[in-house]
């Protein structure tokens, strides 16, 4: 129980910067090209109950965006292809678009990303040149309600952008796409927005099984594949594939774009000639996968790095035109029975990092002081949360920085969010005298120091009379005896 304690308080305390709470994560694709799926209400329901807490849907369907109203699942939202020329061509169209057909249903549905265009590379109609007036559009029409910090606009890619993806060192961006392409980069580097990618180490293998084995991409490989420029080692695909995309990056000098893979998977069957889209490899794929990005372990070229990633997809597709390997995707089946097993109980796929390779060095954290009182640790968070600008949402109820629920943790929360968001700065801590800084890494304390602090704390909060919730739930999970 105490190591569960320590987990659940360290995450939500280790914010690298200003990435609040989050680490790699884990979410699925509602992809809706079906006739026989069940209601948005039911799927809401689905959703929930396998812990599933990132969503990517590719419109901005108002029944959807009203069932996960209040659901605490975070939305990945989109401008369809179809839609780019009106959205590029007027400032206006973006606008109302967002005012009708968005905002009435926000923050209730918790929308973070909208992405703009998908996969234009590879639309039939050459749209690829509206993208970019499109997305600024978007961007605009966000900075005139205040929300450009707290939904995120870019645009999904499929790997054919690249010219090259082997070795990774070699990647490069094709450049016939560079007349949109650099515009774009050049929005995503000024407004800190990911890249994102479609990768399928399922097609790599389908297509080319004499140079690729299916171990490789699965990441199931015992041996390696290296890149002769870099001695970099390779055990999947996926990582490779990803490295590609940052060379070709690193190529045009944009080192700061994070990469975010917004599908990835493997169908769970498939035509003839599909030999690999079977049940066991779909679950070995994305069971390796969750665990392989988890744990923030990244690439060989940028390793610890965070890495978020959402599965495609969350139900086979009946309507999918293509091969049968098309339609089978989904983790579940229209009668929302499951194709195969998939954990995501637990820590695996909840949007929680491990703690592991968050090195402390050159880090400060700013936490709530032992000696403050539970009054004066209140009034700070609520200016934190208020005057102070900081995102809260994650310490409210069922969010996933809300437990340890008790104020010291959630103090501590608000407070390293300001402190990281406003230069991490002596004066960022201050709180009146209730922020402290440390430079140790929270999560390497000894159970033993850890548990001295909060006996402190909890002696503090024990004084206030004030102090309404039982001690068995003061930090949140188990008693306080098991803890302390
Ligand atoms: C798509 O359109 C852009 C300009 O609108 C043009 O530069 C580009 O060559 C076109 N691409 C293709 C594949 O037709
Ligand atoms: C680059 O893109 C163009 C236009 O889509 C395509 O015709 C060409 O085959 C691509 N080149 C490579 C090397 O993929
Ligand atoms: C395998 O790789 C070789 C050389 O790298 C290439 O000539 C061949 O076409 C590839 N085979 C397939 C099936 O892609
Ligand atoms: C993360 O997961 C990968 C794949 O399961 C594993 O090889 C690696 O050792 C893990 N890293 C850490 C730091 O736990
Ligand atoms: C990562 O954390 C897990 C759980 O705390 C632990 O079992 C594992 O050994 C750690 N891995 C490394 C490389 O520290
Ligand atoms: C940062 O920490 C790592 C180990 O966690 C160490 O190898 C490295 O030298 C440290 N870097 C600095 C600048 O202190």
């Amino acid at each position: 129980m105490a190591s569960r304690f320590k987990l659940a308080f360290a995450v939500c305390f280790l914010l690298k910067l200003l990435d609040f709470c989050r680490g790699s994560i884990v979410g699925v694709c509602y992809g809706r090209n079906a006739d026989d799926l069940p209601t948005p209400d039911k799927v809401a329901e689905l959703v929930k109950l396998h812990n599933i807490k990132y969503l990517r849907l590719y419109d901005s369907n108002i029944q959807v965006l009203k069932a996960f109203a209040n659901t605490g699942v975070e939305l990945m939202i989109a401008v369809p292809n179809s839609d780019l020329l009106p959205f590029s061509q007027f400032q206006s169209n973006a606008d109302s678009w967002l005012k009708n057909s968005i905002l009435p249903y926000y923050p209730a549905a918790k929308i973070t990303y909208i992405t703009v265009g998908l996969e234009v590379t590879e639309n039939p109609d050459n749209v690829s040149a509206l993208v970019v007036p499109a997305m600024k559009n978007v961007l605009t029409a966000l900075k005139k309600v205040g929300l450009q910090r707290r939904i995120k606009v870019s645009s999904t890619h499929s790997l054919g952008v690249l010219s090259r993806s082997f070795p990774p060192s070699g990647g490069a961006f094709n450049s016939s796409h560079a007349y949109f392409l650099k515009p774009m980069l050049e929005f995503l580097a000024e407004n800190q927005s990911p890249f994102m990618i479609d990768l399928y180490p399922y097609y790599a293998y389908r297509d080319s099984p004499d140079n690729v084995s299916l171990d490789y991409a699965l990441f199931e490989s015992s041996s390696e594949v290296i890149d002769p420029n870099t001695g970099l080692l390779y055990t999947n695909m996926f990582d490779a594939q990803i490295d590609a995309l940052y060379f070709a990056l690193m190529a045009l000098n944009f080192r700061t774009i994070k990469v975010m893979v917004t599908e990835t998977g493997w169908p769970s069957k498939g035509s003839l000639n599909e030999k690999a889209a079977t049940p066991d490899n779909a679950q070995t794929y994305n069971m390796n996968l969750i665990r392989h990005v988890i744990n923030d372990s990244g690439t060989p070229a940028k390793p610890g790095e965070e890495l978020d990633v959402y599965i495609f997809s969350l139900f086979n597709e009946n309507r999918k035109p293509g091969l049968e390997s098309e339609r089978n995707w989904g983790l579940f089946y229209p009668d929302q029975t499951s194709v195969y097993n998939l954990d995501f109980s637990g820590k695996a796929a909840v949007g929680i990092s491990s703690l592991n390779g968050t090195s402390s060095n050159g880090t400060t954290w700013c936490i709530a002081s032992s000696k403050a009182s539970v009054s004066e640790l209140q009034n700070a968070v609520d200016w934190a949360c208020g005057p102070g600008n900081v995102d809260c949402s994650a310490i409210q109820p069922s969010q996933q920085c809300f437990e340890p629920d008790n104020l010291a943790s959630h103090a501590s929360f608000a407070f390293n969010s300001y402190y990281q968001q406003n230069g991490a700065t002596d004066v960022a801590c201050s709180f009146g005298g209730n922020g402290i800084k440390v430079d140790k890494d929270p999560s390497k304390e000894s159970d033993m120091q850890m548990k001295l602090r909060f006996r402190e704390t909890r002696k503090t909060l024990k004084r206030s009379k004030n102090f309404r919730l039982p001690l068995a739930f003061l930090y949140g999970i188990g008693s306080a005896d098991e803890i302390l």
